[in-house]
């Protein structure tokens, strides 16, 4: 039922002294994503990278850029994201006024669309939208950093989307981001996620090694 299982190495926990290489790490693995975590100071507490990153890194990669705007007011920077090489940009339902615009926005850009909810957002404030969207991102932790604990109540979340969904009689990509491991990963395959973003279980140690160990429990 679902679509293809896709693992989103998350580059918040890259090392950035040696960044390129981690990318090329992941890409040699096989994965096809790469999530991109942009985060303002504002709507999560943490500042992390932006477009000169997203820049330079596309110049040398053509791994899918899946852009996670944790920002405020995401359509003031909806063309600048698309035009540093976003292929698909993932933004807050809790973050803008006017989501159908914003969605509108980045549609007019030619990129794939993406809304995210954090935790303690409903999965039904969603459905005004999701005839509009690619992909829906349910966070399974408070977005904000790296490194933190599942929250296995938010993988209940995922269940009750794609049964909205199936009602409204969409499929589509379903994203969790936060606490994913290789050894937790089937709890939210089972609840119908089948984009995994995955930071620090990917970047440390060994990551090809990492990518195998996610791939083998994804039937990759
Ligand atoms: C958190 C970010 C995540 C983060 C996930 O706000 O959206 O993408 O990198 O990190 P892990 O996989 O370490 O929980
Ligand atoms: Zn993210």
């Amino acid at each position: 039922m679902n679509s293809m299982n896709i693992l989103a190495p998350s580059i918040l926990s890259a090392d950035f002294w040696k960044l390129g290489e981690d990318i090329a790490s992941v890409e040699e693995a096989g994965c096809p994503y790469l999530h991109i975590d942009v985060m303002d100071g504002n709507f999560v507490p943490c500042i992390s990278y932006g477009m000169p990153v997203i820049e330079s890194i596309r110049k040398k990669t053509d791994l899918f850029f899946d852009v996670h705007l944790m920002i405020d007011q995401p359509e003031r920077y909806v063309e600048e994201f698309a035009r540093c090489g976003a292929d698909l940009i993932d933004f807050h339902l809790e973050s803008t006024k006017d989501p159908e615009r914003t969605i509108r926005l980045i549609r007019k850009h030619g990129k794939k669309v993406g809304i995210a909810i954090k935790p303690y957002t409903a999965v039904s404030a969603l459905k005004p939208y999701l005839h509009l969207v690619d992909m829906v991102l349910i966070m399974t932790v408070i977005p904000g950093f790296g490194g933190q604990s599942l929250m296995p109540e938010c993988l209940e979340k995922v269940k009750e989307l794609r049964a909205l969904l199936q009602e409204m009689g969409l499929e589509m990509d379903v994203q969790v981001d936060g606490g994913i491991k290789a050894d937790n990963v089937h709890l939210a395959l089972e609840a119908g996620a089948n984009v995994i973003v995955a930071g620090s279980a990917v970047f440390k140690n060994d990551i090809k090694k990492n990518v195998q160990d996610f791939h083998k429990a994804m039937n990759v």
